[in-house]
């Protein structure tokens, strides 16, 4: 997959996409992140990006040429168009499912503003969807393209040591994970369940999920309303309730 960010700041995605997972994926040829400066677009000597908005009010916006020749450009690197994403507080917020959709993709193009945002022309004809990631406003689009970068490199076939471990996120199948415990067995903490060092597979596996389930409607009832749930579910479910009220 390839990831191209169009960006005021390449050097802060450079230095987010070099390390950890997404480093090691695009080590292994699995993913290749580039990025694309609008400002080496710009046409006047102080190669000038900005202009003030019509109608007045405070800051600066993005204006169209820079960023339209910024992503011909881009475009123009591989044979097949990439889907652009304008990263914004305006936009649909990102899930685990939609990071999904985008890693199954064979290129996407993040398009960073900065200042009060951009031209909304840019957004009417050159964007195919605008993603937020939390009802909170960045001063860029920059911290939120590196999270889109991390959860879909993460999920590039190969990239992670353990294919099992994205099976078991947080979020895939709807529910949060379950607690996860490593040694030593007792400290003064507390103790490690003793199901887990049972060696009884199906104990385990069975004891995981009640506590996803568990967990998932103690924090987030609002993603447990949306998942539809087995009978074995249905019964955790009703086991962790009863054990919860009973020590509460
Ligand atoms: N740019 C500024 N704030 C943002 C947010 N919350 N999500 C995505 N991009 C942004």
């Amino acid at each position: 997959m390839r990831i191209d960010v169009i960006t005021l700041f390449p050097e802060f995605i450079d230095s987010c996409a070099g390390i950890g997972v997404v480093g090691r994926a695009q080590e292994r040829g699995l993913l290749q992140v580039s990025t694309c400066n609008p400002r080496d677009f710009a046409t006047d000597n102080h190669r000038t990006v900005d202009g003030r908005p019509f109608g007045g009010g405070p800051g600066m916006l993005m204006t169209i040429d820079p960023l339209r020749d910024a992503l011909a450009s881009t475009q123009a690197q591989a044979a097949q168009p990439g889907r652009v994403v304008y990263m914004s507080p305006q936009g649909a917020r990102l899930s685990q499912e939609k990071v999904e959709e985008f890693a199954r993709l064979d290129r996407l193009i993040l398009l960073c503003g900065r200042y009060e945002g951009v031209d909304e022309r840019v957004l009417e004809n050159l964007v195919d969807e605008e993603i937020s990631i939390g009802d909170y406003v960045l001063s860029g689009g920059e911290l939120a393209a590196a999270v889109v970068i991390d959860a879909v490199g993460r999920l590039q076939e190969g990239a992670l040591n353990d294919a099992q471990s994205a099976e078991q996120d947080s979020f895939t199948g709807g529910l949060l994970d379950c607690p996860h415990y490593t040694r030593p067995v007792e400290d003064e903490f507390g103790k490690v369940p003793e199901v887990l060092m049972s060696g009884d597979h199906a104990m385990i596996r069975r004891w995981r999920r009640k506590q996803a389930l568990g967990r998932t409607w103690l924090r987030r009832p609002d993603l447990l309303a949306r998942v539809e749930l087995d009978d074995e579910a249905r019964t955790l479910l009703e086991e962790f309730r009863r054990e919860y009220r009973a020590v509460k």
